[in-house]
């Protein structure tokens, strides 16, 4: 295979904003059908990615049953991930799903079982994994440049939570998300923290919901906001590090912030996604007190798009950093005990 054919299902915000504005810069990849069952939004997909009307589908079934498509990209709401990822993997063909990847750990791992049964393989969207900083950083915390990590401090600050038009969407239902910011931007967050730092043992977590009610998609009605708009948590890791993380949409004056300070014996090493190309790292010789701060340039060979990524794996040459559904599950893993932690007041072994 040279090209990789690639099917879409679901073309709301992220498909748009994302896969398929990345894949028309791929190499090797072709957009081959699309599914969304809101014809304005497959309409509006499929002028932006030159698919004919014979290869736009309403049933997701039909996209997977497609024999000119190749590979399949699972863009919908969380609720139905699972389904999904499952019916295109016994299908034998390799998934890129996106986060979270399912509505909670046991779910997660059924899509596991069935890649381990399948043929083909899954990636995990995984998006901030191919940042240039967060690629870099990885590879600086690799090469011992800041010693063995003892903390972590991090943020995501939105404001969206407030904005006027913002009405109740399936992330603020519970039975189509699961969670808010925790399982929306908290597995971001986690996944970077794992990938850095290694595994968190436990953790100990607040969550809250601020704005509680919201007009319905289809009418002036107010209705209650059944997901969290923020959350805070404090983590340890299997490496002996610890985590403070803030994780809100109820921030003004943040469009998207996601910050990380991780501090080693060695060094330190900061970034902000708002301008993933640099990079802040301090480290020296003798008294730390002495260390100076360097802000950086991310050298070219960290820049990958995530797409590019996945059209590699399809093709047999998988990136060192490639987000497998097993790191979406243990994701998953860490999501589950935030929610238990805050809902039962209470640290929480992650097993
Ligand atoms: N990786 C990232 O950084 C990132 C960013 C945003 C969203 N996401 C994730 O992407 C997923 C989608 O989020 P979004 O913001 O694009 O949501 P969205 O509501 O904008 O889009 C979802 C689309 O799925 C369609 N859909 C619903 N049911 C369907 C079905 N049965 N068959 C086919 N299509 C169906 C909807 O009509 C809609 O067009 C979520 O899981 C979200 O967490 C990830």
């Amino acid at each position: 295979m040279n090209t990789v054919r690639i099917g879409i299902i679901g073309t709301g915000g992220v498909a748009m904003s994302r896969h398929i504005k990345e894949l028309l810069q791929c190499e090797n990849a072709k957009i081959a059908a699309l599914c969304d069952i809101d014809p304005a939004a497959l309409s509006r997909a499929a002028e932006k990615a030159g698919v004919p009307a014979e290869k736009c589908y309403s049933d997701y079934r039909d996209l997977i049953a497609d024999p000119e498509v190749d590979a399949i990209e699972i863009c919908t709401p969380n609720y139905l991930h699972a389904e999904m990822a499952i019916a295109a993997l016994r299908a034998g063909k390799p998934i890129n799903l996106e986060k979270p990847v399912a509505m909670n750990r046991a779910q997660a791992d059924t899509i596991v079982a069935a890649e381990q049964d399948s043929s083909a393989f899954g990636m995990t969207c995984f998006t901030y994994r191919f940042m240039p900083a967060v690629r870099y950083a990885k590879h600086l915390v690799d090469s011992g440049l800041i010693g063995d990590i003892v903390g972590l401090n991090v943020a995501y600050l939105k404001n969206s939570g407030f904005w006027e038009e913002r009405r109740l969407e399936w992330r603020f239902i519970k039975k189509y998300a699961a969670s808010g910011v925790v399982g929306d931007l908290g597995v971001h967050l986690i996944d970077l923290a794992q990938l850095l730092a290694g595994n968190i043992t436990e953790l100990c977590s607040t969550k809250a919901t601020v704005v509680k009610e919201r007009k319905r998609l289809d009418s002036e009605e107010l209705a209650p906001v059944e997901t969290d708009d923020s959350c805070s948590f404090l983590a340890h890791f299997a490496c002996g590090a610890d985590g403070a993380f803030h994780i809100t949409r109820c921030a003004i004056g943040h469009k998207n912030t996601i910050r990380y300070d991780v501090y080693g014996t060695k060094g330190s090493i900061s970034f902000d996604l708002n301008d993933p190309k640099i990079l802040t790292v301090c480290h020296g010789e003798g008294d730390p007190k002495n260390y100076v701060s360097v802000t950086e340039n991310v050298p070219q060979e960290f820049y990958l798009l995530q797409e590019q990524a996945f059209v590699n794996a399809v093709l047999g040459k998988r990136d060192p950093l490639f987000p497998t559904l097993a790191d979406g599950a243990q994701g998953q893993r860490v999501v589950d005990a935030l929610l238990a932690s805050a809902d039962e007041r209470r640290w929480v072994d992650i097993i």
